[in-house]
C-alpha cells in the first residue's frame, strides 16, 4: 500500500516518517509515565533510537549535513511498520563479508568508504570518475520507506535516504544507444574477505544491471543512508542501489562504476545459477525458486514461535507503478 502525498504540505514541513515514527513512539512513552523529565530536541528521540545512536553510522560531514536536510516522500512510502534499525543492521546478505547473516557486520566495520569515487562509463556524452560529494552536490536527498523482499523468503520494511537514480543518469546524458545499465561494486579482497575465499560462489566483483527503463523508474533509488543516519558498510555504504519490486539481490552494496550499455549486461547471481536467478528478478509469488515456494515470506523481525509469515505481493506490492514495464512479457520466462 502506498499512501499518497498530501499537496498542502510544503517539503520543508515535512520530518523524515522514521523520526516522526519514532516521535510518535517516544511521545507514547511519556503518555505512560516514562522519561517524564526529558525536555529539549534530544527528548524528540524514542528510546529505541537512543539505545542505537552509538551504533549508528556517521560518514563524512558533507553527507551528515545533507542527511539532516532529508525530507520524507509520502507519495512513494508504504506506511507498513518500520523494521527495527537492529534488524535492518544486523541481518544482512552481503557476500564479500561473508555468507552468514550476521558476517557483514562483524567484517565490514573497517570498510573505507571516504573518499569514495564512482566511474561513470559507456553510452554517455558526460562519462569519468566522480567524487561521492560531487555526485551529491545539489542533489536533495528523501527517504522512502520500501519493503525489500529477499529471494530466500524474508522481507523487512526499510527506511532508506536516497535519491532517484534517474535524476543521476540524466546528469550524464546517456545517447541514444543506452539501453541497459550496469553496475559493480568494489572489488579489494584486502578489505573484503569473501572475496579471499577459495570456497566463494561469485566471480567478484559483485555485478548488478537493470533495463533503461527500470533504471529511469521513479521507484528505483541510489541510497546513502538508513534510519535518518549514513548507511552502515554492512547495509552497502556509501552508496547502494534500492529497486523495491525486485528480489533484494537486485540491489547491489558499495557502488564504484556505472557503465550504461547496449546490450543486457550480466549479473551476479544469474552468472551463478542461471537457472535458479533471472536477469528481471521481479518479486512474483506465481514463480517458486526450483528449491523453495515464493507464494509466502518471512516478515522480520521473526522467530521459532512468531514466524510472522505473510503472502508475497506480485512485483513486491508495487504493481501498481511497475507491472506496465513489463507487459506483452512471459514472466515464467523473464523470472
Ligand atoms: N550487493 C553485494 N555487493 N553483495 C551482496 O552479497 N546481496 C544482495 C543485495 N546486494 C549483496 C548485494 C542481497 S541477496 C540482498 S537480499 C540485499 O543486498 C540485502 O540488503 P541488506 O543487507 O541491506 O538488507
Amino acid at each position: 500500500m502506498l499512501i499518497r502525498k498530501a499537496p498542502d504540505i510544503a517539503p520543508s514541513e515535512i520530518t523524515p516518517e522514521s523520526i516522526y515514527r519514532q516521535r510518535r513512539q517516544f511521545i507514547k512513552g511519556l503518555a505512560a509515565g516514562s522519561a517524564l523529565l526529558m525536555s529539549g530536541p534530544a527528548a524528540a528521540l524514542s528510546g529505541s533510537a537512543r539505545e542505537d545512536e552509538g551504533l549508528r553510522a556517521t560518514g563524512p560531514e558533507w553527507l551528515q549535513k545533507k542527511l539532516e536536510a532529508a525530507t520524507a516522500s509520502t507519495e512513494f512510502s508504504t506506511a507498513e511498520k518500520l523494521t527495527p534499525f537492529e534488524h535492518v543492521t544486523s541481518y544482512n546478505n552481503f557476500y564479500e563479508f561473508g555468507l552468514g547473516k550476521s558476517d557483514p557486520k562483524a567484517y565490514a566495520q573497517g570498510l573505507r568508504t571516504d573518499p569514495w569515487s564512482v566511474e561513470v562509463s559507456g553510452a554517455v556524452h558526460k562519462p569519468g570518475r566522480y567524487h561521492l560529494e560531487d555526485l551529491l552536490k545539489g542533489v536533495d536527498l528523501e527517504e522512502r520507506i520500501y519493503r525489500l523482499r529477499c529471494v530466500e523468503a524474508w522481507s523487512m520494511v526499510i527506511p532508506w535516504v536516497g535519491f532517484p537514480l534517474a535524476s543521476l543518469l540524466k546528469r550524464f546524458e546517456p545517447t541514444g544507444s543506452s539501453r541497459y545499465v550496469a553496475f559493480t561494486t568494489l572489488h579489494d579482497p584486502e578489505q573484503m574477505p569473501g572475496q579471499r575465499s577459495r570456497f566463494g560462489t561469485i566471480d567478484w566483483p559483485y555485478v548488478e544491471g537493470l533495463r533503461m527503463d527500470e533504471a529511469m523508474h521513479p521507484l528505483t533509488i541510489l541510497a546513502v543512508g538508513v534510519y535518518g543516519s549514513a548507511l552502515p558498510s554492512q547495509n552497502g555504504a556509501p552508496l547502494r542501489l534500492v529497486v523495491p519490486w525486485k528480489y533484494g539481490f537486485k540491489s547491489i552494496k558499495s557502488i564504484v562504476r556505472i557503465h550504461l550499455a547496449e546490450q543486457m549486461p550480466p549479473t551476479s547471481w544469474n552468472r551463478t545459477a542461471p537457472q535458479e536467478y533471472g536477469f528481471y528478478a521481479n518479486v512474483n509469488p506465481a514463480v517458486d525458486h526450483p528449491r523453495w515456494s515464493q507464494s509466502t515470506e518471512r516478515r522480520l523481525p521473526s522467530s521459532l514461535f512468531s514466524p510472522n509469515i505473510i503472502d508475497t505481493q506480485p512485483f513486491n506490492g508495487y504493481s501498481e507503478q511497475v507491472a506496465h514495464l513489463y507487459s506483452g512479457m512471459d514472466l515464467n520466462k523473464w523470472y
